[in-house]
């Protein structure tokens, strides 16, 4: 029997259409932030499906395989649950990472995308060596059709070279790729996940097979997502969405922080200003937090990617736009810093200034691009010894933090900089008290306890917004709070 061209693409099709219908093996390469949580969740509410998490980082898998789950390598409120209840079940951790390739009928990419430090595009275009590690993996080791999901956030037009390398180099087996950006926020990583805004999947629209391999993923989500709340476009309007996302989100927070310098001279009250415009439902009242400054692994690298972008096609008055929120936020950074040292006397050398909170917002022990690893490191720079107190994070993690910046030696940290373990215990004797996280307990900390055992004036600087303004200004405290 013959077959035309046409018949042919459309056998070819039916076959891939047969094959994408059910998936029952996913692996998860990358168990990061991004990857852990979200998997876990996938195995929780697909109970016919295996689900396989690997990483080359033989400590990480260690510990979420560790047997008292609270020892798992990322802590998110509710997290430890979901992991005990699929764990062992559907939900696995692994090193083999080549086995769980061959095993998989959907794979998800869920490496990290830093920022190059090095060669063309350093210090804005997003690193893509990891992502590209992974395709040659999968390409070598597939011997089936399979389905290829980016989870991280990547350079609109990823999925092109990821497509090309995989089709050049692999074993002759048919890819599918799909773009499924993850829109969790840290510390609320499970409710997200459990009840997202939307899920957002970019495929080849154009095909049979990219629309079952579309389809394939809607019906692992359709699993607890409803059909409403999961949109399908191209790849490349996904891959663009979740930057645009950040980008917005990130502005909103510069905005607002721009905005808090100038209450600061004009003697307005930035909390009045968010409430007053956040009732405008034009507006919206989420995400009029102003602060210290934003951190987190994804609005800095995300809008540096977004600008490096928009340069490389020449739209240059789009890049400097969008490199102000980053301009923003480094100076408000700065400017806190400034603050503490022009306060105390323009001086704070010698002085003992406490930290409480490292990590970059509250729930998490993630520390990327935190504002405090940058304020520590100005107040460093004006020789000011740092005491650091975080529910969540170690020692070791804040020293690895200041010591990546290479501002100075790894001695010279150790030597300004220490980590205590209570609140109580970094205050002590300090000159001033900075609020760097919005930990929850930082509220009910004893104040007055804290107050009777500083050097007086005592300085407390709210880089937050957390703390009682009249209730701590009534104990004695010298008390300034960002954008009043
Ligand atoms: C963000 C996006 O929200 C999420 O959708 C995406 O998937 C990843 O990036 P995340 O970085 O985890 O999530 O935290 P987010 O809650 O967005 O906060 C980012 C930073 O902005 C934090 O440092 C936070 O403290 C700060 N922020 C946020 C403010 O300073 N003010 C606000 O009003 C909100
Ligand atoms: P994210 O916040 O995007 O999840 P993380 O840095 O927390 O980023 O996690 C990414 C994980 O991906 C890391 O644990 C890293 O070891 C892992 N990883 C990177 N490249 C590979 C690879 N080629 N194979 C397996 N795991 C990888």
């Amino acid at each position: 029997m013959e077959y035309n061209h046409n018949e042919i693409s459309a056998i070819a099709e039916m076959k891939i259409s047969v094959f994408f219908m059910k998936v029952k093996n996913i692996c998860c390469i990358g168990a990061g932030y991004v990857g852990g949580p979200t998997m876990a969740i996938i195995a929780q509410k697909s109970p016919e499906i295996n689900v396989t998490v690997v990483d080359i980082n033989e400590k990480r898998i260690a510990a979420w395989n560790d047997p008292d789950v609270e020892k798992i390598p990322i802590y998110e409120p509710g997290l430890s649950e979901v992991v005990a209840e699929a764990r062992g079940r559907n939900l696995f951790f692994s090193t083999d990472v080549d086995a769980a390739i061959d095993a998989a009928d959907m794979i998800f990419i869920s490496v990290n995308t830093p920022t190059k430090t090095y060669g063309i595009g350093k210090g804005m275009a997003a690193d893509l060596k990891y992502i590209e590690l992974c395709a040659r993996q999968i390409a070598r080791v597939a011997k089936n059709d399979k389905i290829i999901v980016e989870k991280s956030t990547l350079p609109v037009r990823t999925a092109e070279a990821l497509k090309r390398i995989l089709d050049n180099t692999g074993n002759g087996v048919n890819f599918q790729i799909l773009s499924n950006p993850e829109f969790l926020a840290e510390g609320t990583a499970v409710t997200d996940l459990h009840k997202p805004d939307r899920v957002l999947i970019g495929g080849d629209l154009d095909t049979e097979a990219g629309r079952e391999a579309i389809q394939a993923l809607v019906d692992v989500y359709g699993h607890w997502v409803s059909d409403d709340n999961i949109l399908t476009t191209n790849v490349w309007s996904s891959e663009l969405s979740k930057l645009t996302a950040n980008a917005f989100l990130a502005q909103r927070v510069s905005s607002i922080n721009a905005m808090s310098e100038l209450c600061e001279v004009t003697e307005a009250d930035v909390q009045e200003v968010a409430k007053a415009i956040g009732m405008d439902s034009r507006i919206g009242p989420k995400f009029l937090k102003a602060s210290v400054g934003f951190g987190g692994s994804c609005f800095q690298k995300d809008i540096l990617n977004l600008v490096y972008i928009a340069k490389s096609f020449g739209l240059n008055e789009v890049a400097d736009y969008w490199e102000q929120v980053i301009l923003m936020n480094d100076h408000q950074k700065r400017r806190f810093a400034a603050k503490i040292v022009k306060t105390l006397f323009n001086t704070v050398s010698g002085k003992k200034i406490a930290l409480l909170g490292w990590a970059f917002k509250k729930d998490t022990n993630d520390t990327r691009e935190s504002a405090a690893i940058y304020v520590a490191d100005y107040l460093l720079n004006e020789q000011a010894e740092i005491v650091v107190y975080d529910p969540k994070v170690t020692q070791e993690q804040i020293l690895a933090d200041l010591d990546y910046l290479g501002t100075r030696s790894e001695e010279e940290n150790r030597k300004l900089i220490s980590v205590v373990n209570s609140a109580q215990e970094a205050c002590e004797a300090a000159h001033a008290v900075a609020v760097m996280t919005e930990w929850d307990a930082f509220k009910t900390l004893d104040w007055e306890a804290i107050y009777e055992g500083m050097l007086k004036p005592a300085f407390l600087f709210d880089g937050r917004r957390l703390l009682d303004k009249e209730a701590l200004t009534a104990i004695g405290f010298e008390f300034y709070a960002i954008g009043s």
